[in-house]
């Protein structure tokens, strides 16, 4: 299942963000423009933009407010993985060495912040108080949910409700953002604002749950990104807590978290959720949330945006990258 198709109604609009995250490239400093193209060229799947944009869709669609939104969001989700991956030590994003891998961590925290600047350049062009707070308030809820992450690394005694908490943080929080900063600027009536702000809350817990089964089950050449990583990292995500509440006694996971970068436990805790029925659980936990992300989506006008949104929660499920 690929997403052209999914946004075809968006098309030249997000044509037109593809431009404008390029034309931040020409800076006066030839390592940050060459870093920059680097970056902003390697091609992610663009599922924040779209989703401001076609959430933009169902009242006045006014690409003057919405276009900046759409460019901001992407900037900060290319902020938040510049760090992330800093965080992680890990080499390789969207199928290329990281910034990490190929200048270190300080650079890499340094370029991180000069994106997050950008995308509040982007988003103050909307002109609009009220997403311009949501903008800073995401932000500061990302922070947390990754501060948190790193905290609770190594801890077994994580809950489901801490785990959705903190996923929400890191990722639902940004999808959210997306969705309702595109209702907001195209005057939508509240109602409307929170069917979509919900949505983007429910499809970005989705998303995540299913990039925590993918990191189990994806492979690097699909997902351009390593595998196995969550539990190197003693990130707890739902298929590891799942094995966990199984067997409760002799676990690889358990043996991981107390001994600390095993691999012999972490190839064995990635074969036992592999060869069990985890995998589906997940899974079924994801459409949940798919489900309840479009639930209310019928109550918007028909329009082809709509059958976007909904083919969109498909698509995060049905996704290998
Ligand atoms: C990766 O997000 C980070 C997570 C929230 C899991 P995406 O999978 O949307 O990343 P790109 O932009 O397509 O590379
Ligand atoms: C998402 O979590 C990271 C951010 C939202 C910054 P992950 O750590 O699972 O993302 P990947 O797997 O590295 O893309
Ligand atoms: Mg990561
Ligand atoms: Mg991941």
């Amino acid at each position: 299942m690929e997403l052209n198709g999914t946004y075809r109604s968006i098309q030249d609009d997000l044509s037109q963000v593809k431009e404008s995250l390029r034309s931040i490239i020409k800076v006066d400093f030839p390592w940050l423009s060459e870093q920059l193209d680097y970056v902003i060229g390697s091609g992610g799947k663009g599922i924040r933009p779209a989703l401001t944009l076609l959430s933009g869709k169902f009242y006045q669609y006014n690409l003057e407010y919405l276009l900046p939104m759409a460019v901001s969001v992407e900037l900060m989700h290319t902020a938040t993985l510049i760090h992330d991956d800093a965080i992680d030590k890990s080499m390789a994003r969207r199928g290329r060495a990281t910034i990490f891998k190929l200048w270190g961590e300080e650079p890499a925290i340094l370029l991180g912040d000069y994106l997050f600047a950008k995308a509040g350049e982007f988003v103050s062009d909307t002109q609009n108080p009220r997403v311009i707070k949501l903008f800073s308030q995401t932000l500061a809820t990302i922070s947390s949910g990754e501060l948190n992450q790193f905290f609770s690394a190594y801890n077994l005694q994580q809950t489901r409700e801490q785990y959705f908490k903190k996923i929400f943080g890191k990722t639902a929080s940004l999808f959210s953002l997306a969705t309702e900063s595109g209702a907001i600027l195209s005057g939508a009536p509240e109602k409307s604002v929170k069917i979509l702000r919900d949505y983007g809350h429910s499809l970005g817990i989705a998303f995540q749950v299913v990039d925590d089964i993918l990191d189990f089950i994806g492979t690097e050449e699909e997902l351009g990104k390593p595998v196995g990583s969550d539990l190197a990292q003693g990130t707890l995500t739902l298929p590891a807590m799942l094995l966990l509440e199984r067997c409760p006694e002799d676990n690889p996971v358990k043996r991981l978290f107390d001994n600390r970068n095993d691999q012999d436990n972490i190839k064995q805790a990635i074969e036992m959720i592999r060869n069990s029925p985890i995998v589906d659980e997940c899974y079924t936990v994801a459409s949940e949330y798919c489900a309840q992300a479009c639930q209310n989506i019928n109550q918007l006008p028909a329009n082809s945006s709509r059958d976007a949104l909904l083919q969109l929660a498909e698509y995060v499920v049905a996704r290998k990258r």
